[in-house]
This record gives structure tokens, sequence and C-alpha cells, in this order.
């Protein structure tokens, strides 16, 4: 059982700058004969930490691509702190959105710092390109990024590994790679697609303190985390937002959603199916 103060939204309304306001409004997505998406709508409000559950094939992963520009809705729209929103992947950092990908997503030919440092995409005023092209940033640019690079391979236990080439390291290592490599644009508002999958008991509740500091992190923070692990989502979600076959079936606070039938018989319904 989840103790109620865990469940119940922080009392103190976060101030106006901690965090973007994702708004996601009627939202429906089809490939082909599937409809992945049917009118999905919530928000995730500034500081705020947002879980998205569901079973498998719910349309978790298509509304995270939604939100990240890499799938189009054929309805509905995006607002980011009240204004319409058209996510271009390639310009998601300077919009203050990071993301971490399910699975790892890291460059293999590059070292655990390099692609932490890589994560500032087009945060540096110099830009994308020129980090391409391979064109020196500002002096000062560059010091920032590699001193906000320490500071999160010192606060996610990766300074040993920070010449390592991800692929030689554990799975959880890599992943907490993948985090600090979301975090180093200090976003104001993180994607996080399965982040817990792959990871130990212990490795879950590292997981679990870090997303529930983010909103209080720098500027602050807002966290839209799609999830199959339950027990996460329940422990660190201010709200939760439920999908089946691509519908919204339950939203509200974890326990609210966690005394909903809907809810029970979805998963039990795939757990029956598995
Ligand atoms: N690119 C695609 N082309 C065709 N069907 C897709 C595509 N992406 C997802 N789907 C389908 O959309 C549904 C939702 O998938 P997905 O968003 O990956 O769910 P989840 O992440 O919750 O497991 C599934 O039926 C899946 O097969
Ligand atoms: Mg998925």
């Amino acid at each position: 059982m989840i103790p109620e103060s865990r469940v119940t939204p922080a009392p103190s309304t976060p101030p106006e700058t901690a965090g973007a306001r994702l708004d996601v409004e009627g939202v429906t997505v089809r490939f082909g004969g599937i409809t992945a998406l049917e009118e999905v709508s919530f928000s995730v409000p500034s500081g705020h930490v947002v879980g998205v559950i569901g079973p498998n094939g719910a349309g978790k992963t298509t509304l995270f691509n939604v939100v990240c520009g890499f799938a189009r809705p054929q309805q509905g729209r995006l607002a980011l702190d009240g204004s319409t929103f058209r996510p271009r992947p390639h310009r998601l950092v300077r919009s203050g959105i990071s993301r971490s990908l399910q699975g790892l997503g890291l460059f293999p030919g590059l070292s655990v710092v390099e692609n932490i440092v890589a994560g500032a995409g087009t945060t540096a005023r110099t830009g994308w390109w020129s980090g391409l092209l391979a064109l020196p940033r500002s002096d000062r640019d560059e010091r920032e990024l590699r001193e906000r690079a320490e500071m999160l391979m010192d606060e996610l236990d990766l300074t040993r590994h920070a010449h390592a080439q991800p692929g030689t390291l554990p799975y959880a290592t890599s992943k907490r790679v993948a985090l600090a490599r979301a975090l180093v644009s200090e976003p104001r508002l993180l994607l996080l697609d399965e982040p817990a999958g792959g990871l130990g008991h212990d490795e879950v509740l590292e997981l679990g303190e870090l997303v529930r500091s983010l909103p209080s992190r720098g500027a602050g923070c807002s966290v839209m985390l799609v999830e199959h692990h339950v027990d996460l989502v329940m422990a660190v979600c201010d709200e939760l937002v439920v999908l089946d076959f691509g519908r919204v079936i339950a939203a509200g606070s974890p326990a609210e959603v966690r005394d909903d039938p809907a809810v029970a018989e979805a998963y039990l319904g795939a757990a029956v199916d598995v």
C-alpha cells in the first residue's frame, strides 16, 4: 500500500517558473487502420510529475513521440505554457524540453562525458550545426557545459566512467548516462519513456528519488513519465493518466487511479492475455 502522504499532491502550488506546462488536447494518431491514440487529453502542470501508464500497446510510446515531434497527430494540438506547440525533434532542447528514449539511445562511439555533453544540443549559443561541424563553441559556453556535465556525473555516480564507452558499462549505469544527457541542457520539461525498463529493484528506487527531485532542480522542471512499472509511477507521480487501446480510461491522483475498477480491468485483462 502507498502511504496517503505519498499520493496527495504537494500542498504548495509550484511557482510559475517551476517547469513548463504541457497541454495535450484531443490528440488522435492513426497508423493505417490502427488507432494508436484517440482524442487523448491531459495536462502536465508546471512543476508536476505526471505519469502515463497502460498495458503494452496502449499508445504510450506513440504519445511520447507526439510530444517529441516524431509522430504527427491527425487531430488535436499541443500547447506549451499556453501557446500552441508543434514540436520538432531537433529543436526540442531549444524549446526547453529533453527526453530519454525507451532503451538507451546513446552514441556508441562517444565516451560517457561526450554523450552527456552532446545532450546540450542546441543550447550552446553557437548551436547544433556548429557542434556537428565541430566548430568551437564560445569558451564560456563550453566551460559551463563541462561544469554541468561534471556535476551531473558526480550526482549520478558516473565520474569514474567519464571516459568509458557506454557499451562497456552495465545497463543500469548506461541508463544513468542517458538521464544525465537529458538533464545537461537544464530542461523545463523532461520526457521519460520507460526509464525503469531493465533496472533492478534498488535501481528503480534510486531512479524514483531522482525523478522526485526534478521539479525543484535549477529553475524547475516538469516531468512526463511514460512507464509501465506501476510501483514507480505510484510512488513518484503527482497525477496519473491511464491509457488503454489509445484512450484515456482514467486520470487523477495515484490513489484515485489505483482504486479505479477500469484500471484494474485493463491491467488484469493484459495479464490474462499474456
Ligand atoms: N509506426 C507504427 N506503425 C504502425 N503501428 C504502430 C506504430 N507505432 C505504434 N503502432 C501501434 O500503435 C499501438 C500503440 O503502440 P505503442 O505506442 O508503442 O504502445 P505502448 O508504448 O503503450 O506499448 C500498437 O497497436 C502498435 O502496434
Ligand atoms: Mg512503449
